[in-house]
C-alpha cells in the first residue's frame, strides 16, 4: 500500500523544508514539494494519507548503544527484553537500535553472537543490529573478527574498564584496533581507567564508604580523560578510527577535541543522563534514590552539562545514544550495603528523542542538529546510511511525525520501558512523537501502539561511511 505524509515540515541533518513524503511498501519513493504534480496525484489516489500539518517529519531515531536483556551478574539482567525495549523505543520515535553481543573473558565470539541472534530473533518491534563487545582479545578472537564483519557486525567495543570481566590491557587494545582498522571496522571504547578505579573502589569500601555517592567519587573524571587520551594515542598508532562511547565529562571531551583538532578520526557519543542529571543532585542521595542513578561512567557535576551541549553543537560529540541498561529497584538494591554490587545502568531508550528535542526548545541545538545527532550521523558512522537516518528516495520508510505543541510529563506510570521507576520522573517535556512508521508499517498511530514483536529485522551493516 502507498502512504503519503502530507503537510509537515521535513527535517534533515541539513535543514527544514515543507514537503510530502511518499512511501511505497517498505521504502520512501519521493520527498516532494506539496504543490508539485506528483504530490497532488498521490493525494488524489487511493494512498493512505497521514496528516502531519503543524508537525515535524523526521527520520526514525537510531540509538546505537543499548543493552537489552543483558546479564550483568548472576542476580541481575537488564530489565527490558528485546520485545519490551524495542516497543518502548518505537513509542519514543526510535526505529533502529544497535545492541551488543558480549564476549566475556573465557568465552568464544561465535557462541556469543549465535546466542544473541537466538535471543533477539522474532522479538523486536523495530530493526536492530549488533556490535561485538570483546572481553577476551586473543589470537582466536582477533582472527574471528574478519568473519564477524562479513556477517554485518562491523563495530567492536573494547574496554579499559571492568577488570576481570571485559577489561583489556593496552597491548590487547592496540592489537584489536589494528585488526579492526585493517578490516574497515569501527573501534568503540569504554574509556575509564578500570585498574586505578578498582583500587579506589576497594579503598572506599575498606573505609566503610559504601553509599551510592562513592560509585561516583571512585570513578573520577580525570581517569576518563586519561583513558580517552590513551585510547586516542593507541588508535593513532594503530592507524584506526575510534569512537568513544558514553562520554560523560569535560576532561574526556577536551581529549576528544584535542585529538580531532590534530586531525584524527576520533568520534564520540554522549547520553541524555550526562546532559541532564548530576552527581550532586541525583547520585548523592542515600539508599534507593542514589542506587537508581548508578551508571558508568558516573553522573558528573551539573556544570558539565553546558560543555556537553556545546560539544554537540560543534560536533566534538557526534552522536546521542542512550546506553539504555535498565534495572528495577530489586536489582539496584543489591548494592544497598556496598555500592559495588549495584548493577550499572539507567533507562532512557524511550525518551532520547524527546530529551534531545528539549535542547532545541532551549536553544542549545538546531532542529537539523537534533536529527543529525539522533539519527543521521549514528546511521552513517555505523554503516546504515542511507537505508536509515534520512528521509530520501530509496531509504527505508522509518518515519516519525513529531508534534512540537504537545506537553507531557515523563514518569514510571506513563512510560513503556520495563522499569518500576524512572530517573526522569516529573520532567516536563515540550513536543511528543505522534506517529511512527518502521519500514512502511505503522507502529504507533496517533499514539495508539499497533506494532508487533517480530516485525523488526536484523540489520547486516556495511562499513562506516564517514570513513570511506
Ligand atoms: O552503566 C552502564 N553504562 N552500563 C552498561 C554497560 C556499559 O559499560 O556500557
Ligand atoms: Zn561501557
Ligand atoms: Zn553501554
Amino acid at each position: 500500500m502507498s502512504i503519503v505524509i502530507q503537510g509537515g515540515q521535513v527535517i534533515s541533518s541539513s535543514g527544514a523544508t515543507f514537503a510530502d513524503v511518499i512511501v511505497e511498501g517498505e521504502t520512501i519513493v519521493a520527498v516532494v514539494d506539496p504543490s508539485s504534480d506528483l504530490a497532488r496525484a498521490v493525494g488524489a489516489s487511493s494512498a493512505k494519507v497521514i496528516d502531519a500539518a503543524g508537525c515535524f517529519v523526521v527520520p526514525g531515531g537510531v540509538d546505537v548503544h543499548t543493552h537489552l536483556q543483558l546479564p550483568m551478574s548472576p542476580e541481575a539482567t537488564s530489565s527490558d527484553s528485546f520485545a519490551s525495549g524495542t516497543a518502548a523505543a518505537a513509542w519514543g520515535g526510535t526505529t533502529t537500535v544497535i545492541d551488543f553481543a558480549g564476549q566475556l573473558l573465557g568465552s568464544n565470539v561465535r557462541d556469543v553472537i549465535e546466542e544473541r541472534h537466538r535471543e533477539a530473533a522474532g522479538q523486536c518491534a523495530i530493526d536492530y543490529g549488533f556490535h561485538l563487545s570483546m572481553g577476551d582479545i586473543n589470537e582466536q578472537s582477533l582472527q574471528e573478527m574478519a568473519a564477524v564483519v562479513q556477517e554485518g557486525i562491523t563495530s567492536f567495543k573494547f574496554f579499559m574498564a571492568y577488570p576481570g570481566a571485559y577489561y583489556s590491557d593496552d597491548g590487547q587494545l592496540l592489537r584489536a584496533m589494528q585488526r579492526a582498522g585493517e578490516l574497515g571496522g569501527l573501534s568503540m571504547m569504554h574509556a575509564e581507567n578500570g585498574i586505578a578505579i578498582d583500587v579506589l573502589r576497594d579503598q572506599a569500601v575498606k573505609r566503610g564508604d559504601i553509599e551510592p555517592i562513592w560509585h561516583g567519587r571512585t570513578r573520577p573524571a580525570r581517569l576518563e580523560g586519561e583513558a580517552v587520551h590513551r585510547a586516542s594515542a593507541l588508535a593513532e598508532v594503530a592507524n584506526a578510527p575510534l569512537y568513544i562511547v558514553h562520554l560523560s565529562s569535560v576532561e574526556a571531551l577536551e581529549q576528544v577535541a584535542w585529538a580531532r583538532d590534530a586531525g584524527q578520526n576520533v568520534f564520540a557519543e554522549t547520553c541524555p543522563q550526562y546532559l541532564y542529571l548530576s552527581i550532586e543532585e541525583h547520585l548523592d542521595q542515600p539508599g534507593r534514590e542514589g542506587l537508581r542513578h548508578i551508571c558508568s561512567p558516573p553522573l558528573r557535576p551539573a556544570s558539565t552539562h553546558d560543555h556537553l551541549w556545546k560539544g554537540l553543537r560543534v560536533n566534538d560529540l557526534a552522536v546521542v545514544s542512550t546506553d539504555h541498561c535498565p534495572f528495577c529497584d530489586a536489582e539496584k538494591r543489591l548494592g544497598i550495603d556496598d555500592f559495588r554490587a549495584t548493577p550499572n545502568g539507567l533507562g532512557s531508550l524511550e525518551h532520547r528523542m524527546d530529551l534531545i528535542y528539549q535542547g532545541v526548545v532551549a536553544g542549545e541545538l538546531s532542529l537539523a542538529r537534533w536529527v543529525d545527532t539522533c539519527a543521521t550521523t549514528p546511521a552513517r558512522l555505523f554503516g546504515l546510511y542511507p537505508k536509515k537516518g534520512v528521509l530520501a528516495p530509496g531509504s527505508d520508510a522509518d518515519v516519525v511525525i513529531y508534534d512540537p505543541d504537545v506537553r507531557h510529563t515523563l514518569g514510571a506510570s506513563s512510560h513503556h520501558m520495563n522499569i518500576d521507576f524512572s530517573v526522569w520522573e516529573g520532567m516536563e517535556i515540550r513536543g511528543q512523537v505522534r506517529t511512527v512508521l518502521s519500514r512502511g508499517s505503522l507502529v504507533l498511530e496517533e499514539r495508539n501502539y499497533i506494532g508487533r514483536s517480530g516485525h523488526g529485522q536484523f540489520l547486516s551493516r556495511s562499513l562506516s561511511d564517514v570513513l570511506i
